[in-house]
């Protein structure tokens, strides 16, 4: 789980807030996780290192900021190059600075995964003598996709070190979303059987079925989504998972109460009696809340629903939840 350790509400906002895609966008984003997908998408854009080759001095203009053990005249970013000044290239360098972020982070972080942080959240970790002017080229105007990404990283990888596609792990933040997506057609690289187990995996890190039934499996906190598929469009069902407090189901919204002790009462409303309140936490648990005791009671904007997903999911487990709900007609 070494991607919990790219988390962030600005990872959020950066990526999926504002981007927004096409449904083929999408589709083509959701492949690659799977081999299938691979050699499914092996035609169009290949995800090798030569590829990501490509990409970097090419529609990725990487190449305008960065140069390559002196290939190009950029200098506004570092030389990714051992010819560079910095006298290391970025495949091996990545070793120390993800030594660097796991001390400051206090996560486990692999070389890989620092190279991944470098292009999913560019500003998280700025390099000595360097501006935080790096642009996330996962949004607009660059608009690389998930498999681009992989490509390139695959290239810096070859600079001082080896290409390692196992070690790449994609958070789901570089899904992008669109709500009006009407089509679910085919998700390429989804699976319903892997995507079942991580729904209702408790030990995993969706653990959907903690508080969503379908069927005669899984908790109550949220609505039931054993339907989900036959109301709700692909897009509605990424938002709702990537973006929970975008539209809040409607007898979900989250209360706050506060008592006149000071005490603070988070959950959904979920019954009262003349003296009492129900607040259901994030847990399942009730909490009752003596009316009399009520200071204040505040509606919230958020959703019960963690707001994480999209940082420790993988691009992959998306996909297999999409494939899963996806049969829940
Ligand atoms: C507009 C200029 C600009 C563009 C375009 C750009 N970068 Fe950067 N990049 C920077 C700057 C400046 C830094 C140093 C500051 C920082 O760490 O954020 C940096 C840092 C990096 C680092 C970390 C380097 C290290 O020594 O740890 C990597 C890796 C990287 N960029 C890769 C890329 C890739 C791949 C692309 C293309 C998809 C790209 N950059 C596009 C400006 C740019
Ligand atoms: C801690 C409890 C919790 C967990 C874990 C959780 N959810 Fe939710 N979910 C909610 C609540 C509460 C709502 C209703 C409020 C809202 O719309 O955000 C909701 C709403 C939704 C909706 C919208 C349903 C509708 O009818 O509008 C979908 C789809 C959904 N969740 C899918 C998932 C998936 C997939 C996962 C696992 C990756 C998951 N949820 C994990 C609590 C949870």
């Amino acid at each position: 789980m070494t991607m919990r350790a790219i988390t962030g509400p600005a990872l959020f906002t950066l990526l999926v807030v504002g981007v927004f895609v096409g449904f083929g966008e999408v589709v083509t984003r959701i492949s690659g996780e799977s081999d299938r997908a691979r050699r499914a998408t092996a035609a169009s854009g290949e995800v090798t290192p030569d590829a990501g080759e490509a990409i970097f001095f090419g529609r990725g203009k990487c190449g305008t900021c960065h140069s390559v053990s002196g290939r190009g005249s950029a200098v506004r970013g570092p030389d990714q190059g051992e010819r560079g000044p910095l006298g290391v290239a970025i495949g091996k360098r990545a070793e120390a600075r993800a030594q660097e972020r796991a001390r400051t982070t206090g996560r486990p972080f692999t070389a890989t995964d620092y190279l991944v942080e470098s292009l999913v959240e560019p500003g998280a970790y700025v390099v000595d003598g360097f501006k935080n002017e790096m642009p996330n080229p996962l949004r607009p105007p660059i608009s690389l996709s998930p498999d681009d990404v992989r490509a390139v990283i695959l290239y810096l990888q070859t600079l001082g070190g080896v290409a390692d596609a196992d070690a790449i792990r994609l958070p789901a933040s570089a899904l992008a979303v669109r709500s009006e997506l009407k089509d679910t057609a085919l998700l390429p690289g989804g699976d319903p059987g892997r995507g079942r187990k991580v729904f209702f995996d408790e030990s995993g890190s969706a653990a959907c079925g903690k508080c969503h039934r379908v069927k005669d499996a899984g908790g109550t906190v949220g609505p039931e989504l054993t339907g989900i598929a036959g109301t709700r469009d692909m897009g509605f069902i990424v938002e709702s998972i990537l973006s929970p407090a975008t539209v809040i189901a409607s007898g979900y919204e989250t209360v706050l109460v506060e008592t006149r002790a000071g005490q603070i009462v988070t959950g959904i409303p979920r019954g009262e009696d003349p003296d009492h309140l129900v607040l259901v936490d994030a847990q399942g648990r009730p909490q009752r809340v003596r009316k009399a005791d009520i200071k204040r009671r505040a509606p919230q904007t958020t959703s019960l629903m963690p707001e994480n997903f999209r940082d420790i999911l993988t691009v992959g487990e998306v996909a297999d939840l999409l494939a899963y709900l996806a049969t829940l007609k």
